[in-house]
């Protein structure tokens, strides 16, 4: 079957997920993103391949880092920005999604970037637009659900490679609430992708899908002991907003557990680093000593998450 993120030519048209995405195309990503860096360093941050392209972000979930920097390397890229207030949209009068977006296709929209709580919100748009001969409008997914979160997974895949290199070399644990992660996901399909010999699974059992080990990932549920020899740590926030019911005793509780402290850190590498997608939770999945110390590269995350959507918006609209 066709992936309906490439076109006949095995062009990327649409970024949805990582899952199914070859490796060869992940890797033009990450390596179209290493000459973006450097824009910031210029007097003006610019370069004209989106230039008279109009860019709407479509953020029907709170969002802090993915939408602004999507709209930072839109500009970058010299296209037009819009970004829809959805509270004030007519969404809230009971327009449908796709009826929003044939409007704003109306409007002469070149790109879509999506955030919805729904899982496969950004296929359908995509879907849609395919079957009603629009393909030319192309949808990258900023989030949807727990199902992915395919720009997140590549800048974090852009962070490891930049300070340790060779994926095929390295150990990766990603600790916490992987259950309800669309950034796990995305990771964990962007590192076995690429080859990493061993994606850690680390948390309590309630906070961990059953199907980890079909992933090809080890699953631990002792915090120290699935840290041991780690060469990358991600860790992950509660997302309580997904939870249905309690799956945990008490945020304290869990802190005490899977709460990443120096102590716990020295279990890996001495030169491990850190990461986060964000937003934190300081104190209940990791600590500020280590938030704010000499392993996190949790910032850094953040600016190459500009680079890095600057390569995913030019290469879907073909440049
Ligand atoms: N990492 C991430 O998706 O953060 P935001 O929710 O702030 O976009």
């Amino acid at each position: 079957m066709r992936n309906p993120q490439l076109n006949a030519n095995g062009e990327l048209t649409h970024l949805l997920t990582l899952e199914g995405l070859p490796a060869e195309v992940i890797r033009h990503i990450l390596d179209t993103a290493v000459p973006f860096t450097s824009i910031a360093e210029r007097d003006v941050k610019k370069v004209p391949l989106l230039r008279g392209r109009s860019v709407f972000n479509l953020f029907f979930e709170n969002s802090t880092r993915t939408r602004t920097t999507f709209e930072i390397a839109a500009k970058r890229l010299s296209a037009d920005v819009i970004n829809l207030n959805i509270g004030a949209s007519s969404t809230t009068k009971g327009e449908t999604l796709l009826d929003t977006v044939d409007n704003l296709v109306a409007m002469n929209a070149d790109m879509f970037v999506v955030r919805h709580s729904q899982s496969g919100a950004p296929h359908l748009i995509a879907a849609h637009l395919d079957r009603t001969g629009r393909g030319h409008v192309h949808v990258v997914n900023a989030g949807d659900g727990r199902h992915a979160h395919p720009t997140q997974g590549l800048l974090d895949l852009f962070t490891i490679r930049h300070y340790k290199h060779d994926v095929r070399e390295l150990t990766v644990a990603i600790v916490g609430d992987i259950l309800h992660s669309r950034v796990a996901r995305s990771l964990i399909h962007g590192l076995t992708t690429l080859g990493t010999p061993e994606v850690r699974a680390i948390g309590p059992q309630t906070l961990l899908p059953t199907a980890m080990s079909s992933l090809g990932v080890r699953v631990f549920h002792d915090l120290r002991a699935g840290l041991a020899g780690c060469d990358v740590v991600v860790m992950l926030r509660l997302q309580n907003e997904r939870m249905k019911g309690a799956l945990l005793p008490s945020a304290g509780e869990y802190f005490k557990h899977y709460g990443l402290t120096p102590e716990k850190l020295a279990c890996a590498k001495p030169d491990a680093i850190v990461m986060h997608p964000g937003p934190m939770n300081r104190g209940v999945e990791i600590d500020s000593a280590v938030a704010d110390g000499a392993h996190s590269v949790i910032l850094p995350q953040v600016t190459f998450g500009i680079a890095v959507r600057m390569a995913v918006m030019s290469i879907v609209a073909g440049n």
